[in-house]
Order: structure tokens, then C-alpha cells, then sequence
């Protein structure tokens, strides 16, 4: 069997299995009897690889290119020029517009989408907040849909119940860089006519059914932010192929003033412009990016391989066709099927050598203050205030999500790990939960 038939197989298995502690087999472990590290035993990870160094030659070589020019001007600069060509290799998209951010890269889309005051964008709630900034400034309305237990990802069946005469777009984060179910969110894109937005910041070189991540929807969202896959600091592009929506984009992060046309201001937009430096080190990067994701994917996908069917351990469910770059690795516990809190099995396995912490953002989204005050600008939400919407943040409910962050633990993912690491990883998991098991 080959592995990645074995991770079709598995993933539903695993399922079943892990949510019954008896039926396993995978359970049986040499690790399962040894003292746990943070009981005086002996680490199951004896030795953590340091992340090799994240740039160097390459990007020295394009900053003392940018040097020499007369302008570090995105505009025609060689740097975005460059970046933009290296962009489309990994991602074949006709428009590209780098700018400063993910964020920026998302409101880009949101306003080239046309997305105005009332209107719905169906969304995670588990994101980093710059996946909804964007549709607030454009006095659009975030709908958070509740997600899939293992993959952290948009539950379609979900998003089409949350389907209103006032819905427009729904953003398809894909968590980690696990890429969301695009097929099924497409066709009901298509079915209600919404255009549908990839929030692809942690998804760096992902790819769905084979395909890059980004080139599914209607628009690519990446950011170049500094804890990224790869980086300049702080950076994003946005991209398109659509007709429509792709020659806006320039526009839409240049002050709304369209360089190719020139002319008098046609639309209203901030600047969310990248600069010739944030270019050459972000073009730099892109020829690092096939090395990196293709090292995590091993690495992540191996680690739920050596988890797989261990009870009570839900792991990081990706489709056996699909590539994750796996911006960190994210398992959950099940529920009654440990003696012990979340807090307790992490501190194991921290005391065992493992890169390992508790949940993700502390809640969902929208339980964050400034959305249960609806206090978005200067204490007010205007939208609410001229009833464009009814949305209440303070009752609205994603208990999948809820549950994911109370449940889940995050395992560090790069690609200086090597097999041999991941595996004693594995073992950590395996020896701190069946410690704990009732
Ligand atoms: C899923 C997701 N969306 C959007 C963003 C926003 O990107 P940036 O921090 O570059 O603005 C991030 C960054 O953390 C992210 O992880």
C-alpha cells in the first residue's frame, strides 16, 4: 500500500478508531510502560533540529541588485518584476498585486470583489483577525460558518446554512496550510453566485487535488508576514484570474489611482503598496519555497501516520490528495478520554522534548471583545447602527470551533526536522497518552 493510499484509508479509520479507546491496535506502543519525562523518566525527543537559516546568499544577492537602481518603487520596479514572474510559477495566476500584507492583500480582494456596506462574508472564525479587517473597512458584514472537527477548515454544509439573500463571498481560510474542501465551497459559490476568496497566508505552496492552493477561487490571498513559511518581514500578494475582479487589484492597493490608465480617481482605496526591498527578498524566497513545503508536508503527514488510530488522539485530518505545508501540525484530544486537563498532557510533553503548546488564538473570532461590543470604529459599528445588518456577535455560535481551541494542541512543523525527529515526536504523543488513557 502506498502512503498516500494508506492516509486515505487511515484518516476515516482514524476517525472511528480514535474515538473508541479499546478497538485500536495502533495503541500497542514500546513507549506505552516507560516513565513519563516530567516524572524523572527518560525524553522520548532527545534532541530538537534548529531552524536552518532563513535567508542568506540568494537574498543578499537580490538587496544588492535593489542597490544599484535609481528607484525601489513597486511601480515597473525590476524586484516586483521579478517577484511577480516567480509568483506565477508557483501559483499560475494573469493579475498579481504585491502588497503590504496579508491583511492588505484580503481587503484588496474584498473591494475589488465589491463588497459593500450590509453585505455577508462567510468565514472561519478560527483566522488570524486580518481574514475579516478588510470586509469591516469596506462596511461588509464577517458571517462566521463552523468548521470540519480534524481538519480546522470550513464545514460547507455549514456555510450554505448560513446562506442569506445578503451573502456575497465567502474567504476559505486554509488553516496551517490545509487546504479547505475548495470543491465543495466552489459549487456553492457557483449555486448563489458569491465569489469565492482563498485566504491562503498559511498555505504557502499547498495544493488541492494537485492543484496549487490560490488558483480554485476567484482570488489568492497569501501573506509574507515574518513567522510565514517564507518571508520579507512583513509582506502579501494578491492574485486573480478572473476577468472581473483581476485588473482592480492594482488600483485597489495603489490609492485607487489605476497606473496603466492614469486619469482622475475612479474608486477610493488605501495604500497598501510593497516596496522594491520587501520584493527582492520576497522574489528570494520564492525559490526557496518547493524545498520548505515539500519537507513539511513529509514531515507533517509522517507524524500523522505515527499517531494514527492512537485513542482519545484526534489527528490533523488532510485529504490523501491534497498537499499541506503545514504551517504547524494541530491534533486534537477527545474529550473524557484522558485522566488528565489539556494543560497537563502538554506540560508532558514539553518535559519529553516535544514543540508542543495548548490551542491556537485563545477563541474564536468573534468573541473577542471588539466583536461582542460591536466597538470596530471609535466604539460604533455603523452598519448595525443604519440596519444593514442584524448580526449579533455577543449570540452567534460555532461550537466546532469552540471545542477545537479548548482541544487542540499544536506541534511545531519545519523543514529542518528529519524523520528520525518527527518519529520520537510521535512517540512523545504515544507514551504521554498512554499514561494518561482511562
Ligand atoms: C490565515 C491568515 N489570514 C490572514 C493573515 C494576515 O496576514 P498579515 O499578518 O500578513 O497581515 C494571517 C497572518 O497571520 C493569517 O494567518
Amino acid at each position: 500500500m502506498t502512503r498516500r493510499q494508506f492516509l486515505a484509508t487511515s484518516s476515516a479509520a482514524l476517525l472511528a478508531t480514535s474515538m473508541d479507546p479499546v478497538s485500536s491496535t495502533a495503541a500497542q506502543s514500546s513507549t506505552s510502560s516507560a516513565t513519563l519525562a516530567v516524572q524523572g523518566g527518560e525524553k522520548a525527543v532527545k534532541q530538537s533540529p534548529k531552524l536552518p537559516p532563513r535567508w542568506g546568499e540568494p537574498e543578499r544577492e537580490r538587496l544588492n541588485a535593489m542597490l544599484g537602481q535609481d528607484s525601489l518603487f513597486y511601480w515597473k520596479g525590476p524586484q516586483t518584476t521579478l517577484f511577480i514572474e516567480r509568483f506565477k510559477r508557483v501559483c499560475p495566476m494573469k493579475y498579481v498585486m504585491p502588497c503590504s500584507s496579508g491583511t492588505a492583500a484580503l481587503h484588496i480582494a474584498v473591494a475589488a470583489a465589491g463588497i459593500g456596506p450590509g453585505d455577508e462574508v462567510i468565514t472561519s472564525p478560527i483566522t488570524d483577525i486580518g481574514t475579516v479587517i478588510g470586509v469591516i473597512y469596506q462596511l461588509g458584514v464577517p458571517v462566521f460558518a463552523d468548521l470540519g472537527a480534524s481538519t480546522y477548515n470550513l464545514d460547507p454544509a455549514d456555510v450554505e446554512r448560513r446562506i442569506t439573500p445578503r451573502t456575497k463571498a465567502i474567504i476559505a481560510v486554509h488553516l496551517c496550510g490545509n487546504p479547505c474542501d475548495l470543491h465543495a465551497l466552489k459549487v456553492l459559490a457557483d449555486k448563489h453566485g458569491l465569489v469565492l476568496i482563498e485566504d491562503a497566508a498559511q498555505a504557502w505552496g499547498s495544493k488541492y487535488r494537485g492543484q496549487p492552493i490560490g488558483t480554485i477561487g476567484h482570488f489568492a490571498c497569501f501573506s509574507l508576514q515574518n513567522s510565514k513559511q517564507i518571508t520579507c518581514g512583513d509582506g502579501g500578494v494578491v492574485a486573480s484570474n478572473d476577468e472581473r475582479f483581476g485588473p482592480l487589484l492594482q488600483k485597489f492597493g495603489d490609492k485607487g489611482f489605476d497606473r496603466l490608465k492614469g486619469g482622475l480617481f475612479e474608486s477610493f482605496a488605501t495604500n497598501y503598496r510593497m516596496s522594491e526591498p520587501q520584493a527582492a527578498v520576497a522574489a528570494a524566497q520564492l525559490d526557496r519555497l518547493e524545498g520548505i513545503i515539500s519537507k513539511r508536508a513529509q514531515i507533517g503527514n509522517l507524524l500523522t501516520e505515527r499517531i494514527a488510530g492512537l485513542p482519545g488522539v484526534l489527528p490533523h485530518q488532510v485529504h490523501a490528495e491534497d498537499r499541506c505545508g503545514f504551517w504547524f501540525y494541530f491534533f486534537r484530544l477527545k474529550p473524557g478520554a484522558f485522566r488528565c486537563e489539556r494543560a497537563e498532557f502538554v506540560k508532558a510533553l514539553v518535559a519529553e522534548g516535544a514543540e508542543a503548546s495548548a490551542g491556537y488564538i485563545p477563541v474564536p473570532l468573534h468573541r473577542n471583545p471588539v466583536f461582542q461590543k460591536h466597538a470596530f470604529f471609535a466604539g460604533r459599528w455603523p452598519v448595525r447602527e443604519l440596519g444593514l445588518t442584524k448580526m449579533d456577535y455577543a449570540t452567534h455560535k460555532t461550537p466546532e470551533a469552540e471545542a477545537i481551541l479548548q482541544t487542540g494542541i499544536r506541534l511545531s512543523i519545519h523543514e529542518a526536522m528529519t524523520e528520525e525527529y518527527i518519529t520520537s515526536v510521535a512517540d512523545a504523543v504515544r507514551k504521554v497518552a498512554h499514561h494518561y488513557m482511562v
